[in-house]
C-alpha cells in the first residue's frame, strides 16, 4: 500500500487551498484501495481482476457494502430482500412518473424518482435492497416508456441483472446479462470520486438516503464524471461522420477546445484497471454476439493514436473506464442516455457503503469547508 505524508491540519492548525481536493483527504475508509501509479484498485482487499473473474455484481455488491464476499446463504438472502423490495415498488405510479420524464434524460428522471422510494428507516445498508433493486427497474420502465414500448411485467424470479436486461429488453438472455453483470462489477466502488463524494458530504449533514442517492446521481450524471460513457459514443459518432479520421479530434483536445472524452484519470497515471478489463470485455461480447461496430474500429485506433501522441502521453492520460463501456452497453443494445444511469445503478453500492462509512465513523463531523476570501474589502453602499 502506497504510504503517503499526510499531516493533520486541524492539529497542526494548517489550512490548504486545494482546488479539487485532489491533495486532501477527508475521510479514511476500508472499503476501496486504489494505487493510480501502480494500476492497482482492491475492493476490500481483493483485486479488481480477481473479484470480476470469480464474482457476480450481487456478490460485488455484497462485499463493498458489508466488507466480506457472501456465502450462499447471505447471497440468497441479499437477493432475495432486493427482489422482494423490487416487489414492493408501486408499479402503476412510477408507471405515471416515466411518462411525465418521458422526455427528459433519464439521470433527471432517475434523480426524481429516487426521492420518492418508501424507505424503512434512515439507514443506508438496511435500505441497499430497496435502492439497489429499485434503480434498474425505474431505469428500464423510464427507457421503455421513452422509446414508445410498452412496459413489462417484472420478472422477481430472475436473478438480479437477468432480472434488469428483462425488464429492459422483455427477454431473457444470460449471454448478455453476463456481460451487463460484469460492467455493473466493475463500477460498484471507486473510493473518493466525485459522486461518492457527494454521497459523504451529504451524508454528513445526517440528511435522508434519498437525498444521497438522489445528490450521488446528480455529480455521476456531468460529462467529466459518468457522463462520459455517452459523450465517448457522441464523440465517435461525430468521427464516423467524418470518415473515422483521428487527426482532428486529437489536435481540437490538444488545443483545448475539446476534451478527448473517456480519457484521463485524477488518479490513474499509468492505465486503468477497469478500462483494461472492458477493452477485453468489448472484443469479446462483439466475437460473441458475431456482430461488428465501426465505432469499436475507431475507438480501437483512437487509443493507439492517442498513446503514440506526446501530448496525451507527457500527461499521463490513458483510455478510463468510459472509454469503452458505451460500446459494450450499445452492442447490448441500450441508447446512448441510458449509459450514465447503467454507471449509477452499478455505483450504488459504493455511495451506500461510503455514506454508512461516514455516518458511523466518531471521528467525522458534518462537511464545512474553508474558503479564501477574494471578493470586496469592507464598503458602504
Ligand atoms: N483530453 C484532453 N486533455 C486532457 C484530458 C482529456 N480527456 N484530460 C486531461 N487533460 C489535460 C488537461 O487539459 C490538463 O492539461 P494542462 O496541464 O496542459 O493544462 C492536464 O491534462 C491535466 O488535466 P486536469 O483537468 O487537471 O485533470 P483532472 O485530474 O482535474 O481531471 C478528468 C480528470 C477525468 C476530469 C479529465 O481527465 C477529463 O476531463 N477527462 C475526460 C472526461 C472523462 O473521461 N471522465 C471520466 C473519468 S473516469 C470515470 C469517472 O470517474 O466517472
Amino acid at each position: 500500500m502506497t504510504d503517503r505524508n499526510w499531516i493533520n491540519s486541524r492539529e497542526t492548525d494548517t489550512y490548504t487551498y486545494d482546488p479539487g481536493l485532489g491533495n486532501t483527504a477527508a475521510c479514511k475508509s476500508s472499503i476501496t484501495y486504489l494505487d493510480g501509479e501502480a494500476g492497482v484498485l482492491l475492493y476490500r482487499g481483493y483485486p479488481i481482476e480477481e473479484v470480476a473473474s470469480q464474482l457476480s455484481y450481487m456478490e460485488a455488491a455484497y462485499l463493498v457494502l458489508f466488507g466480506e464476499v457472501p456465502n450462499s446463504e447471505q447471497l440468497s438472502k441479499f437477493e432475495e430482500d432486493t427482489s422482494q423490495a423490487v416487489g414492493s415498488l408501486d408499479v402503476e405510479f412510477y408507471s405515471t412518473l416515466t411518462s411525465l420524464f418521458a422526455n427528459s434524460h433519464p439521470m433527471l428522471f432517475l434523480h426524481a424518482a429516487v426521492q420518492t422510494l418508501a424507505i424503512s428507516d434512515g439507514s443506508f445498508l438496511g435500505n441497499a435492497p430497496l435502492f439497489i433493486g429499485a434503480l434498474p427497474m425505474l431505469s428500464a420502465m423510464h427507457a421503455r416508456a421513452a422509446a414508445g414500448l410498452e412496459p413489462v411485467a417484472w420478472r422477481l424470479d430472475l436473478p438480479f441483472t437477468e432480472r434488469l436486461f428483462h425488464a429492459r429488453f422483455g427477454f431473457e438472455s444470460s449471454t448478455l446479462s453476463k456481460a451487463l453483470d460484469l460492467l455493473l462489477l466493475l463500477h460498484a466502488d471507486h473510493e473518493q470520486n466525485c459522486s461518492t463524494t457527494a454521497a459523504r458530504v451529504i451524508a454528513s449533514s445526517q440528511a435522508d438516503p434519498r437525498h444521497v442517492v438522489g445528490g450521488a446521481l446528480g455529480a455521476l450524471a456531468g460529462p467529466l464524471h459518468g457522463g462520459a460513457n455517452e459523450e465517448v459514443l457522441v464523440q465517435l459518432q461525430e468521427m464516423l461522420e467524418h470518415g473515422g479520421s483521428t487527426e482532428e479530434i486529437l489536435s481540437e483536445a490538444k488545443s483545448g477546445e475539446r476534451r478527448l472524452m473517456g480519457f484521463g484519470h485524477r488518479v490513474y497515471k499509468n492505465f486503468d484497471p477497469r478500462a483494461t478489463l472492458i477493452r477485453k470485455a468489448a472484443h469479446d461480447v462483439f466475437e460473441e454476439l458475431g456482430i461488428t461496430d465501426p465505432l469499436l474500429e475507431i475507438a480501437t485506433n483512437l487509443e493507439k493514436a492517442a498513446l503514440a501522441d506526446d501530448y496525451f502521453v507527457s500527461r499521463k492520460l490513458y483510455p478510463n473506464v468510459d472509454f469503452y463501456s458505451g460500446l459494450i452497453y450499445r452492442a447490448l443494445g441500450f441508447s446512448n442516455n441510458e449509459f450514465t444511469p447503467l454507471f449509477g445503478i452499478g455505483r450504488c453500492p459504493g455511495w451506500l457503503a461510503h455514506a454508512n462509512e461516514q455516518r458511523s465513523d466518531a471521528e467525522q463531523r458534518i462537511v464545512r469547508p474553508q474558503q479564501i476570501y477574494v471578493g470586496p474589502a469592507l464598503r458602504s453602499l
